[in-house]
């Protein structure tokens, strides 16, 4: 399946069938997603206030909240892809500073295309002019718990410092969305955050920065990412690494 029939299966679920349309749950289907609550609630002063944009999206700030380690944690992420020529990856959900810019010009080596979704319009708009000087690019507003795009769209999925940010039930969700449309014999890498061992002293410094801005960040701290994968995942199709005291971890997962 080319990219194009890809976005034309994700224009068809917005078209309005009209015997279908008579279902109000079908239409609610097919209506563009709204800002999940755990969002709105939770990272409005992130994500959704036009102020946010202005203060966050800047390479060396996100740095700053990574503790130095954003160019190395975007480096992790392209050493681990094994693209194809004319692969497609999904990025779920966007990520402030260079990262996507240096996705994109990372698959333009190989001639693959980037689909970026994301569930805020603020989000959407930002992104595509972020990224406009890049052809290789496709940017969509979907919900990363129900997303819109058929079974084994894309050969990599990438999910970064997205799951931290949800509620258990809302993460499950997406990380079976982005299995699911991850084909088999794909692979897909979570970047995000990791509970350090007590001996790091970011263990003490993380710990209520995390619990008062980014609650249901310290679930991670305390599972492992495969307790929140579908059944039917193997710990054998896993591996991890944990970087900076065990702070950040990397999850690659082959289909
Ligand atoms: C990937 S996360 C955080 C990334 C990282 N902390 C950064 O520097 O941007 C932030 C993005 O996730 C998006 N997001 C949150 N929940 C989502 C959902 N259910 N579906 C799609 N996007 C979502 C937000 O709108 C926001 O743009």
């Amino acid at each position: 399946m080319n990219d194009d029939s890809r976005v034309l299966a994700q224009t068809y679920r917005y078209e309005v069938d009209e015997e279908a349309a008579e279902d109000p749950a079908y239409v609610a289907e097919m209506a563009p997603p709204s800002i999940p609550d755990y969002l709105r609630e939770t990272y409005s002063w992130a994500y959704l206030h036009p102020r946010s944009l202005w203060l966050f999206e800047r390479e060396w700030v996100v740095n700053l909240i990574l503790w130095g380690n954003m160019n190395k944690l975007t480096n992790v992420v392209l050493d681990e892809m094994q693209l194809q020529p004319s692969s497609s990856v999904l990025q779920v959900a966007c990520v402030y500073g260079n990262f996507s810019n240096r996705l994109a010009s990372h698959l333009d080596k190989t001639q693959s295309r980037l689909s970026i979704v994301d569930v805020a319009p603020i989000q959407i708009s930002n992104v595509e002019k972020k990224l406009a000087g890049q052809n290789n690019v496709s940017v969509h507003h979907q919900d990363s718990t129900a997303m819109c795009f058929v079974d084994g769209s894309f050969e990599e999925t990438v999910v970064f410092f997205l799951l931290h940010e949800q509620p258990e039930e809302a993460r499950r969700k997406t990380i079976a969305e982005a299995i699911r449309v991850t084909r088999p014999g794909g692979r897909l890498i979570f970047v995000d955050y990791h509970g350090p061992q007590r001996s790091n002293p970011m263990h003490y410094v993380m710990k209520p920065i995390l619990a008062l801005l980014e609650p249901f960040a310290l679930d991670l701290w305390r599972q492992d990412l495969l307790s929140f994968m579908p059944a039917g995942i193997n710990p054998e199709q896993l591996s991890t690494q944990l970087y900076f005291g065990g702070l950040y971890q990397k999850v690659v997962l082959d289909l």
